[in-house]
């Protein structure tokens, strides 16, 4: 399974550093997970890790330096080997305000440089109340402009309903918007949005579920372990 940490806005450099050196250890004996960390930029550094661990950005603009107030660039990922980054998470697009034309930019930018991207989907509350197909249709308008035959490329659905709520998707929800995704592209997908150590075996062992991205319940280093141990033979 692929099983993925967003850090969101959490954890210093030094707790960064800890959490790292954890699961890299815990690594060494489990090379069938697929995991990846997405600290803060300031929390990114060198890290020596397993090649099952991978580091990556949150966030980064499309540029290698500039004048871009706030951002970083390539020069930036590039001082700590950084080839990996989330694109598209909702907290982008509806918090900070990120149009699909800048997140379909930012993606043939990073396209280009060969990073591995983890790209986010999923629908607000309003139009998952709609029903399945105004889900879809909405979820399909966030691949304008993304070239979805990319090789470096895993997806994530995360319905915004679920992200930092507590309330999970039920399986039948999951179900219908990942076969519906994977008859259309033939990606690594993930489910995101209120996963945690109860309920990531049940997610993870639904049809076309290739793994979590999980926030809230993976910033406890001992938790995130046991999400890796409990998902690794599914
Ligand atoms: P959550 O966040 O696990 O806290 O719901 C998931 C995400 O935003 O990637």
């Amino acid at each position: 399974m692929i099983i993925a940490s967003n850090f969101k806005t959490n954890h210093t450099r030094k707790s960064t550093r800890e959490f790292i050196e954890v699961v890299n250890e815990h690594l060494k004996t489990d090379s069938k997970s697929d995991v990846y960390v997405f600290p803060t930029a300031t929390g990114l550094d060198e890290f020596e890790t397993v090649s099952n661990l991978n580091i990556g950005a949150q966030n980064a603009y499309p540029t290698q330096k500039g004048s871009f107030t706030g951002e970083i660039g390539t020069e930036q990922l590039d001082e700590f080997g950084i080839k990996t980054i989330l694109i598209g998470h909702s907290e982008r697009r509806h918090v900070l305000g990120e149009s699909q034309e800048e997140i379909a930019k930012k993606y043939a930018f990073y396209k280009e440089l060969g990073y591995k991207i983890i790209y986010c989907i999923g629908e607000p509350l309003e139009v998952k109340e709609q029903g399945l197909e105004q889900t879809l249709e909405y979820v399909y308008e966030q691949f304008v402009g993304i070239d979805t035959n990319y090789e470096n490329l895993i997806l994530a659905y995360e319905p915004v309903w679920a992200i930092g709520t507590g309330v999970t998707a039920t399986t039948q929800d999951i179900q219908d918007v990942h076969s519906a995704i994977k008859g259309k592209i033939d990606k690594p997908l993930l489910y995101g949005g209120s996963v945690k150590v109860a309920n990531v075996a049940e997610i993870c062992a639904i049809d076309n579920v290739d793994g979590a991205l999980i926030g809230t319940a993976s910033w406890v280093k001992e938790d995130f372990i046991k999400i890796i141990e409990l998902t690794k033979d599914i």
